[in-house]
């Protein structure tokens, strides 16, 4: 892959969802252009069912658009050499209670075809990494969310990708856990990764997210980076938030 190229690229993709019959459920996407360039973090922000999740699973390749292309790493994304350089967090991840972080760890090294030994290794690697040596042997059941949502992390990164999809990382989290969450994110940032995201807390994307896509309905109705915004923002500190409403707002006057 040449630098220039975006890591993620969606032109003008569509998906409806259809029933046994054919007949359309859910125009869940209607017309997307994105594009994720090498070391964005970039946030994916909009209202629930605008379409977020169903735009990751295209991105992953568990799901074909129904019109429109998507790229990852300049590939289809079901291809395996474009699918092996990501990790993914699902909206909702389950971890095994009864499993330790280091067993948790290494239970996903292992799926990433890691040989025991090497799978011991890269999770020891990860839990210092990620500041969770210290639970290392303590069953995940027993965890704060917080902290149980890092574990979810470091099993995403356990085959060391170039590209990090987490999909509403702190969902569910109080104050403490989303802290965690998010220095984990910058952290891996500052250390070249790409990053796609998406949430619900606007002031959490505006401190981590480098770029934002704002999607309504299905289409994307503003974006940009986030330095910008904050730029031309009254409130800086809630500037993204401003932004978003105000291009929902603009979205429903165009109705
Ligand atoms: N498998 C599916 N079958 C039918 N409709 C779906 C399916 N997945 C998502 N949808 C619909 O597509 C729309 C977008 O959903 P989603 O992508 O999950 O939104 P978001 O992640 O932004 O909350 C919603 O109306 C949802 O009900
Ligand atoms: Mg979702």
């Amino acid at each position: 892959m040449t630098m220039e190229e975006n890591v993620i690229e969606l032109k003008n993709v569509e998906k409806t969802f259809r029933d046994f019959w054919l007949r359309p459920l859910a125009h869940a996407v209607r017309g997307l252009d994105l594009e994720v360039r090498r070391g964005d973090v970039f946030g994916l922000i909009g209202p629930n069912g605008s379409g977020k999740s169903t735009t990751i699973k295209m991105i992953l390749g568990l799901i074909r658009p129904t019109k429109g292309t998507v790229r990852l790493f300049g590939l289809d994304p079901r291809a395996k050499a474009a699918r092996a350089r990501l990790g993914y967090l699902p909206e909702l991840s389950h971890l095994h209670p009864f499993l330790t972080a280091e067993e948790t760890v290494m239970y996903y090294a292992g799926l990433s075809g890691m040989k025991r030994k090497e799978a011991k290794v890269r999770a020891a690697e990860l839990l210092a990494e990620l500041n969770l040596t210290h639970a290392a042997k303590r069953t995940v059941g027993g965890f704060s969310k917080g902290m149980a949502r890092r574990v979810a992390i470091a099993a995403a990164l356990v085959a060391s990708p170039e590209l990090l999809i987490l999909d509403e990382p702190t969902s569910g989290l109080d104050p403490i856990g989303t802290r965690e969450v998010k220095e984990l994110v910058e952290k891996l940032a500052s250390g070249g990764m790409t990053v796609l995201l998406t949430s619900h807390q606007l002031f959490d994307v505006q401190d981590i997210c480098s770029r934002v896509a704002v999607v309504s309905e299905g289409r994307q109705v503003g974006g940009g980076s986030v330095a910008e915004i904050v730029a031309n923002a009254k409130d800086k500190r809630h500037a993204l938030e401003e932004y978003f409403e105000e291009r929902l707002n603009i979205r429903k006057d165009a109705q």
